[in-house]
């Protein structure tokens, strides 16, 4: 972990202001939190204590645990592995994804997804539906691939069009390829002692991989997750739970999230609510892994805005012990895991270890 050394100017006591409007929420593999949780959406603009803002003019401490760089030392590691593969039994895994309708951040995902397995020796198919197409043909797509036996992964993107039955798409995705870990019996058998799902949903598997790699101890712990979305917050908070964390939920409807955060040593926060987590939230010495990635405006850069996560940054750094950043933090991990489970799928086929 290197020492944190970008400083945002986001949450600072003098730019704490309406400039930071956020512009539009990116729906970035991750954040749904709905509501504004009981303070401001925009938790930045609020005053902060003198204590506080003495604390925040220390010198930052926290190590920053750089997801892009263990993200790519494991598309490395999975690299090794199947040109190995290949060798030995002239094999490589095979992923599929469908895309329905024409979402820009959907498309933007679906070619970095792509674009990562060309890069590791994944081979990438993909299946592009029009917005009005039937469930049936989304249906008929799943089959093809469940039948396909150099597929070894499916992922449908999310969101779904409206008129088509997300649950019904996941429900047809065979279970031996449903790489996302989203299908019911992956999601009951991670909430169930002693049974193993085959494979865990990419971004919370990604954030307990940036603790393990960087050597935080899990067992024992008390974790907040903030968000209960299905593809992060839930199956975060089963997998803190796996690994033997005391694990408190904190969403829409909780009173005081920052009293019942601030006792965490760590925070998993997945609300898609930018800088709402401020450096009063976090216990000093906690580990923060911040999956949200929001957009806010900024006259400053060249697109207009900028992403930031769900955690004010400046702040959270003078109090926690470690920290990801936005970007390069969770979200190069979610894409890393997506590959790892896709090799896993396909060394269970090929009975390798
Ligand atoms: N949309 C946002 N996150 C995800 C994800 O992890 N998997 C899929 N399939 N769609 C998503």
């Amino acid at each position: 972990m290197a020492a944190a050394s970008t400083m945002f100017s986001d949450c600072s006591p003098s730019s704490m202001t309406a400039r930071l409007l956020p512009l539009r929420r990116i729906h970035i593999d991750s954040t749904l939190f709905r509501s504004s949780i009981s303070s401001p959406p925009l938790p930045c603009r609020r005053t902060i204590s003198s204590a506080f803002a003495a604390r925040m003019s220390a010198e930052t401490s926290a190590k920053v645990i750089d997801g892009k760089s263990i993200a790519k030392q494991i598309r490395d590691e999975i690299n090794i592995e199947i040109s190995r593969m290949k060798d030995a039994t002239g094999v490589v895994p095979g992923l599929a994804v469908i895309l329905v309708g024409s979402r820009k951040d959907s498309q933007t995902y679906v070619r970095n997804k792509k674009k990562a397995c060309e890069a590791v020796g994944v081979t990438s198919h993909e299946v592009n539906l029009s917005e009005d197409c039937t469930e049936e043909e989304v249906l008929n797509s799943i089959a093809g691939f469940n039948n396909d036996p150099s597929i070894h992964g499916i992922l449908v993107q999310l969101p779904l069009p409206r008129h088509i039955d997300e649950e019904n798409i996941l429900n047809s995705v065979s279970i031996e390829k449903d790489v996302d870990g989203f299908h019911p019996l992956n999601i009951g058998r991670l909430a169930m002692r002693g049974r193993e799902p085959l494979f865990v949903p990419c971004t919370p598997k990604g954030c307990i991989e940036l603790l393990h790699r960087s050597g935080v101890e899990i067992k024992g712990k008390k974790a907040v997750v903030i968000g209960r979305s299905n593809i992060v917050g839930m199956p975060a908070a089963l997998l803190l739970q796996r690994e033997n964390a005391t694990v408190t939920i904190v969403h829409s409807y909780t009173k005081n999230p920052e009293e019942i955060t601030r006792q965490a040593d760590i925070v998993i926060s997945a609300a898609g609510v930018a800088n709402m987590v401020r450096g009063s939230w976090i216990k000093p010495g906690g580990v923060v892994i911040d999956v949200g990635i929001n957009a806010v405006d900024d006259p400053e850069s060249h697109r207009g805005y900028r992403l930031v996560g769900d955690v004010c940054y400046q702040e959270a750094c003078t109090v926690a012990s470690a920290i990801t950043p936005v970007p390069g933090g969770v979200g190069p991990m979610t894409i890393a895991m997506l590959l790892s489970n896709t090799l896993s799928s396909a060394k269970r086929v090929l009975n390798l270890k």
